[in-house]
C-alpha cells in the first residue's frame, strides 16, 4: 500500500502566515503538522509516499526532503493549482500505479494513528474505507449519511446536515476512485471533490466503509485548531533539560528544555516545549506553550501559546494568552514618553490590545 500526503492548498484561513510559509510546516508542539502524517504511515507500514506540493513546494522539499529521515521514499507530486482533493488523487495516478493507497491530508493529526485502520482495510478490502467523527458543527465539513451502517451519502459542507459524522481527513482507496476523480465534475467552488468521487463510489455499488474515529483528531487549518492541537500533544509530552536553568527559576511539570536553552529568573509550568538556542529571563511561561528555537521572551508572562523561530518578546506588560506568534516577530514595550502603541504588522494580522 502506498501514501499520499496532500500538503498544497491555499491556507486562507491562516494567513497572515501562510502569506509566507507552508501550514503543513506550522509546528505543534514543535514538530512540524506534516512529520505527524508521515510518521503516522510510517507506523502503519506504509513506505512509499507521494506528498502532493503547490506554491509551498520548496519549503516543503527542503524540510522533508526525500524520505530517508524516516527511512522512507518520498516522491513529490506537483499540483499546479489547488483545484480540489480529489484532484490531487487524479494527478497522482501515475505514482499510485494500481496500488491502494491512504491518503492524509497534510494538516491533519489523528491521536491514535492509522495503524488500526490499514490494518482494517486491507483485511476487509472495501473499495474504501473513510473515517468519520462527530462534531458539533457538520456544516462546517464534508458529512456522511449511514444507514445500517453503510455509507449512502455524503455532502461538502451541507446548508442542512442530515447527520453529526464529519469526515476526517484520512481515506482509503483501492483504484476504483481514479474511475471516480474522473467522472465528477467540479463543484461551485471550482474544486473537484472528494466528497463528490466517494458519493460516486456509492452510487456505482462499490463498498465505502465508514470507521468512527474514537480518539481526537484534528484539523490546523485555523489558529484555534492549532493551539487546541498543540495542547492536546503536549499533554503527552515527559519534561527533559539540557539547558541551562539558574536556581532562581523554577520548572514545573512536564517541560521539555532542548539544547543551548538559558532560562534566568523565571517559572516555568508544563506541559511545555522550549527549543534550542532560545533564552528565557524574568519571565512566566505557562502550560501548554511552545517556544521554537532561537527566540528570546524577557520580563513577559505568556501561555497557551505558539511562538515560531526567532522571535522576540521582551517586556509586554499584561499576560500573552492563546497567541500564534510567527517566525522573527519583534514584540516588545515602548519607551513610557510618548504613551503610544507602535505597530509593524503585515497583512490580515490580528492584535488584540486589553
Ligand atoms: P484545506 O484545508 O481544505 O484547504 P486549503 O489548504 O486551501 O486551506 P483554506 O481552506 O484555509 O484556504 O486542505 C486540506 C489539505 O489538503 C491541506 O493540507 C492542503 C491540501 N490540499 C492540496 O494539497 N490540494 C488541494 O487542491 C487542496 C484543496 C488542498
Amino acid at each position: 500500500m502506498k501514501g499520499l500526503i496532500l500538503s498544497g492548498g491555499k491556507g486562507t484561513r491562516l494567513r497572515p502566515l501562510t502569506y509566507t510559509h507552508a501550514k503543513q510546516l506550522v509546528p505543534v508542539a514543535n514538530k512540524p503538522v506534516l512529520f505527524y502524517g508521515i510518521e503516522a504511515l510510517k507506523e502503519a507500514g506504509i513506505s512509499e509516499i507521494g506528498i502532493i506540493v503547490g506554491d509551498t513546494k520548496e519549503e516543503i522539499k527542503q524540510a522533508t526532503g526525500d524520505g530517508s529521515h524516516w527511512d522512507l521514499n518520498i516522491t513529490y507530486i506537483e499540483q499546479a493549482a489547488p483545484l480540489g482533493l480529489a484532484h490531487a488523487v487524479k494527478i497522482s495516478e501515475e505514482f499510485l500505479r494500481g496500488e491502494p493507497f491512504v491518503m492524509y491530508l497534510g494538516d491533519n493529526i489523528l491521536k491514535s494513528g492509522i495503524t488500526s485502520l490499514v490494518e482494517e482495510f486491507q483485511q476487509k478490502k472495501p473499495n474504501s474505507l473513510i473515517l468519520l467523527t462527530e462534531v458539533a458543527n457538520p456544516h462546517m465539513f464534508g458529512v456522511a449519511e449511514l444507514e445500517d451502517g453503510r455509507v449512502v451519502r455524503l455532502v461538502e459542507k451541507p446548508k442542512k446536515p442530515a447527520s453529526n459524522l464529519a469526515l476526517v481527513g484520512v481515506y482509503m482507496f483501492d483504484t476504483h476512485i481514479f474511475e471516480a476523480v474522473k467522472a465528477i465534475k467540479p463543484s461551485w467552488r471550482n474544486e473537484l471533490e472528494i466528497t463528490d468521487a466517494i458519493q460516486y463510489l456509492v452510487e456505482h455499488g462499490y463498498e465505502v466503509q465508514p470507521h468512527l474515529v474514537t480518539g481526537w483528531w484534528k484539523d490546523t487549518g485555523k489558529i484555534e485548531d492549532i493551539l487546541d492541537a498543540n495542547r492536546l500533544i503536549l499533554e503527552t509530552i515527559s519534561g527533559s533539560n539540557l539547558g541551562n536553568v539558574d536556581d532562581t527559576s523554577r520548572i514545573n511539570g512536564q517541560v521539555v528544555i532542548e539544547q543551548g536553552v538559558v532560562v534566568k529568573n523565571s517559572i516555568i509550568r508544563g506541559p511545555a516545549i522550549i527549543g534550542e538556542k532560545s533564552e528565557i529571563a524574568d519571565s512566566y511561561i505557562g502550560p501548554f506553550t511552545s517556544i521554537q528555537n532561537n527566540c528570546k521572551i524577557i520580563h513577559t508572562e505568556i501561555e497557551n501559546s505558539i511562538v515560531l523561530e526567532k522571535s522576540e518578546i521582551v517586556e509586554v506588560g499584561g499576560r500573552i494568552d492563546e497567541s500564534l506568534i510567527g517566525r522573527e516577530v519583534k514584540i516588545f514595550k515602548c519607551p513610557s514618553k510618548p504613551s503610544v502603541y507602535r505597530f509593524m504588522v503585515g497583512d490580515k494580522s490580528e492584535i488584540g490590545i486589553k
